[in-house]
């Protein structure tokens, strides 16, 4: 049986594959940020001769987009160290290891979605400080280092624009929301869901793009929502990105391809499905976490 071992597992997709792996029956290790600092090499180090794990997936991240411009050295320890250092013991002991990674890598400004060997171009810290995770460990792991990139999560735990526009169709009479960026809404159990896909099939190390298929803005996304909890999607207004500063730009065009999966064989894993099928699947939950106290709307 395969053993996993999960870094960053008190995040909001760390949460999800290890309740993922576990439902599973398989055997993993989840270790948040105090078991296991992934900047410490000595710490990682001992953690991966403690496990012996045989897949690892770093779900471990800095993953302020904003305050990484101004720090832009502490996000790069945890985003590039800390996958070298975790890189560096998988080479050692023959894991094989998964690493998280995001859309920011590219420059966001394409007419066609994002191929998996489209040549990266950050245009924020963030960004370059995961591209730099993603080449420490490709380049450490030819011939067993996975990039997972993925791109507009939500899921039950952690705060993200799902779960902004349960709590503000609650609070006010209506809300606004960017129409000019395009992406692809994915909920964190399919992320998690695929690269266990992805480790139980023959896939070749590399590049995968874990997004939802199809596209929309963040405004079609809040009317979805808005709809799906019986509320008039009227009430969500559409505004420019313009309208809104930010100390790091934010992608116009974040939609990522999906032809890697095409190559996996035996079993071959096939790209998550629609955005608005996985919404639909994924807002009781959501709802429940949000609001603890009402019932999901039907
Ligand atoms: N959220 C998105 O929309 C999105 C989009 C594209 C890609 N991604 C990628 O998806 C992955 C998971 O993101 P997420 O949304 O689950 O983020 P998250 O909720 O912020 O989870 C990241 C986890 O990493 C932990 N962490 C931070 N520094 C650490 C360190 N030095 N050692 C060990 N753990 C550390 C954090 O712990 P603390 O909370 O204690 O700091 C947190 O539990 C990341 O690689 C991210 O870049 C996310």
């Amino acid at each position: 049986m395969t053993r996993w071992l999960v870094t960053g597992a008190d995040g909001m997709l760390g949460t999800d594959l290890v309740a993922a792996l576990t439902a599973r029956g398989e055997l993993v290790t989840g270790m948040d940020r105090a078991g296991l600092d992934v900047t410490d090499a000595a710490a990682v180090t001992e953690a991966m001769a403690r496990c012996e794990p045989d897949v690892v997936v770093n779900c471990a991240a800095w993953t302020a987009v904003d305050d990484a411009e101004t720090s832009e050295e502490q996000a790069l320890a945890v985003n590039a160290d800390g996958a070298a250092n975790l890189a560096a013991s998988c080479a050692k002991l023959g894991a094989r290891l998964v690493q998280v990674s995001t859309d920011y890598v590219f420059a966001g400004d394409a007419g066609r979605p994002y191929a998996e060997n489209d040549v990266p171009a950050p245009r924020t810290a963030y960004g370059r400080t995961k591209l730099a995770g993603e080449r420490a460990v490709l380049d450490r792991l030819p011939g067993s280092g996975y990039v997972v990139r993925t791109a507009w999560l939500y899921g039950a735990h952690g705060p993200n624009f799902v779960r902004t526009m349960i709590k503000l169709e609650d609070q006010r009479p209506t809300v606004d929301v960017v129409d000019d960026q395009h992406g692809q809404p994915t909920w964190t159990m399919d992320v998690g869901r695929q690269i266990i896909a992805l480790i139980h099939s023959t896939a070749a190390p590399g590049i995968y793009h874990a997004t939802s298929s199809g596209q929309t803005t963040w405004f079609g996304l809040a009317r979805e929502i808005f709809g799906l909890l019986g509320a008039d999607p009227g009430r969500v207004r559409p505004i420019p990105s313009s309208a809104l500063s930010r100390p790091a730009p934010r992608p116009a065009y974040s939609v990522l391809g999906h032809d890697a999966w095409a190559g996996t064989r035996e079993p071959r894993v096939p790209p998550i499905g629609e955005w608005r099928t996985a919404l639909h699947c994924a807002l009781g939950e959501l709802i429940a976490a949000q609001r603890p106290d009402s019932r999901p709307a039907g």
